[in-house]
């Protein structure tokens, strides 16, 4: 695994692409990595539209946020009491892809890392059984995470 993997951005572009972020896929069997930058547009000004994202529903504390939300107690009629519902379920949803979603991006760096390592130690002492088993489970971690991220990826751009 070389070392060449990366990618410079200046600080300007850093500030107008806070969504941007760098996807490596496995490299499987062979010695090369491919990367993948995903960029998006600046912010618009305004409140943002929400966006509901298939892939949430696979984390752990989906649900739990969900029913808190929907647990709230409202008076009036079943129109009005669903229509506040909503709007209460989509305020606590933005909340939460801001504590869950955001660091999902960190953890997928780290987790690449933590398979960098992995693999490097494993190329050092190919047939330690301790390494073979640690390279496995990175493996296995990253791909998890990197494909929720991708589903995301996906849901989001069929709605731009
Ligand atoms: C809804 O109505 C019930 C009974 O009339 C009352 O006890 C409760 O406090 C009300 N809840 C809210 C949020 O207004
Ligand atoms: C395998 O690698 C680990 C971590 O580097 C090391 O602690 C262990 O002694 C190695 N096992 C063998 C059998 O070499």
């Amino acid at each position: 695994m070389g070392r060449l993997d990366r990618l410079m951005a200046n600080g300007a572009w850093l500030l107008t692409h806070l969504e941007a972020l760098v996807l490596y896929h496995p490299y499987g069997l062979s010695d090369h990595s491919a990367m993948q930058l995903v960029s998006s547009p600046p912010f618009p000004s305004g409140p943002k539209p929400f966006k509901f994202f298939n892939a949430w529903t696979l984390e752990e504390s989906f649900l739990p946020a969900v029913r808190e939300a929907w647990a709230m107690n409202i008076n009036g009629s079943a129109m009005f009491r669903l229509a506040n519902k909503l709007k209460t379920l989509k305020v606590v949803l933005k909340k939460w892809s801001r504590g869950v979603v955001g660091p999902m991006q960190d953890n997928i760096q780290q987790l690449r890392r933590s398979l960098e390592a992995a693999q490097e130690s494993l190329q050092r002492d190919p047939l330690n059984s301790t390494l073979i088993s640690r390279e496995t489970r990175e493996r296995i971690l990253y791909k998890s995470l990197l494909s929720r991220e991708v589903s995301m990826i996906r849901h989001k751009s069929r709605q731009n």
